[in-house]
């Protein structure tokens, strides 16, 4: 039996209707951006592996420092316990986050991040006196897959299932390009109400909905209206951060800064699960007391992993050196050329850029999750040695940073040779 048939005898993937899902490709070796299976083929990594990858795949300084630790201290009990990996995590997290953030609280992944960012904005009401009990969030958001990630991400056949136990949430339109005034209404509409806690967004680009774009300037004024309404912000960077907008974190575009920070997919290179929840000081203030229920009652078993909190310290290294950001900038302006070359392309609906990250939207009729239109470009992609993965009718591009210049224009040709199939279709 090959490993993918052992795979189907006994696994249940994410996101993947098993019924009708062909077998898992495996992978048995990861290098830069490529990823090779056992039959020997080789895949471009277009997609970080679900927007994790910062480095390329089994980068050898993560490993080699990983490797390093695993022999020192691979785990610990994080209440009444530290380590000098979580703590040089922190350091390095705060030098590099907006003055405002304080406090590094360890989770595990992109949901936690935000399940710990709404517990912190709920019961700092709760312990000021003032319970507030809701959350505005953009529509069509994504922020995982927890009941309370999920309460605030929009809702859709993902969340259906589920609806009647989600907790109420305000939904204010994505202020796209065209919409920034009906997003500012509603907005300050909503902030007028006395039992708003707390405003989670994805800033800048909207990942799951289909990597959806809206400017800082409208960002910026939604968050002036927080500010003087005293919503506390979240900012959700899971996909956004470590650089992915061409900036370290989407929210350096802007003039106000959140009061809280939601971290992951990039947090560790890709390397291991770890997620990271950031508040500004009066936020942890509000949990000071010699009262003892004031306490932030939250953990998990695995939280400030060493070896994860190590990866963390080495991604954040590899992040800052010079060359990084120079292959940053690269990736940038070599999307926006590309953006000129396909743009007329009489398949390409829209195509829109913010830093590394590039997607462009087919003209298809059908255009939803579950349309075969995606499964067509996923399979096409793959059969061209490509890992994509479309969004409907949406097809983006957010590559590890070590990508080269000849892998990128690689990955052009097989979306323009999409577009082609597209529009003879
Ligand atoms: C903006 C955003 N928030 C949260 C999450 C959830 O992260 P995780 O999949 O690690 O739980 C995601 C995942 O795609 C995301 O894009």
């Amino acid at each position: 039996m090959t490993l993918a048939e052992r795979d189907a005898a006994v696994i249940w993937h994410p996101y993947t209707q098993m019924k009708t899902a062909g077998l898992p490709l495996a992978i048995v070796k990861g290098e830069g951006t490529l990823l090779y299976d056992d039959a020997g083929n080789s895949y471009l990594d277009a997609v970080s592996s679900w927007w994790v990858n910062l480095h390329g795949h089994s980068h050898p300084y993560i490993a080699q420092k990983i490797s390093e630790q695993l022999t020192k201290l691979e785990h610990v009990i994080f209440a009444g316990f530290t380590h000098q990996p979580a703590v040089e995590l922190a350091e390095g997290l705060l030098n590099i986050l907006p003055e405002n953030q304080k406090r590094i609280f360890y989770s595990d992944n992109g949901s936690t991040a935000v399940e710990v960012a709404l517990k912190m904005a709920f019961q700092y009401w709760h312990n000021l006196g003032t319970p507030k009990n809701k959350i505005i969030a953009f529509r069509d958001s994504y922020h995982g897959d927890t009941f309370g990630a999920m309460s605030v991400s929009s809702r859709s056949a993902f969340t259906q299932p589920f609806n009647q136990y989600l907790f109420e949430v305000l939904f204010i339109d994505v202020p796209v390009p065209g919409q920034e005034e009906k997003c500012l209404t509603q907005l300050t509409t909503l902030a007028q109400r006395a039992d708003v806690a707390a405003f989670i967004f994805e800033p800048l680009v909207l990942g799951t909905a289909g990597m959806v774009m809206y400017e800082p300037e409208i960002l910026d004024k939604l968050l002036a209206i927080c500010r003087v309404n005293s919503i506390i912000t979240i900012a959700d960077e899971v996909m956004t951060g470590f650089g992915r907008t061409g900036k370290l974190f989407a929210t350096d575009y802007l003039q106000h800064q959140p009061d809280l920070f939601c971290l992951s997919k990039g947090l560790t290179g890709g390397t291991m699960a770890l997620g990271v929840t950031t508040c500004s000081e009066p936020i942890y203030d509000a949990f000071l007391s010699e009262d003892k229920t004031k306490t932030f009652f939250h953990g998990h078993s695995y939280t400030a992993n060493p070896i994860a909190c190590t990866a963390g310290v080495a991604s954040l290294e590899l992040l800052l050196q010079p060359e990084t950001q120079e292959n940053i900038t690269r990736i940038v302006e070599q999307h926006a050329a590309f953006r000129g070359q396909i743009q007329a392309h009489p398949s390409c609906k829209e195509i829109r850029q913010t830093g590394t990250i590039l997607a462009i939207e087919f003209k298809t009729e059908a255009t939803s999750y579950f349309s075969n239109i995606r499964d067509l470009l996923y399979n096409f992609a793959l059969q061209n040695n490509v890992l994509l993965r479309p969004l409907g009718n949406i097809i983006y591009v957010l590559p590890p940073y070590c990508i080269t210049a000849f892998q990128l224009e690689v990955i052009y040709a097989v979306i323009i040779k999409m577009a082609d199939l597209i529009r003879n279709k």
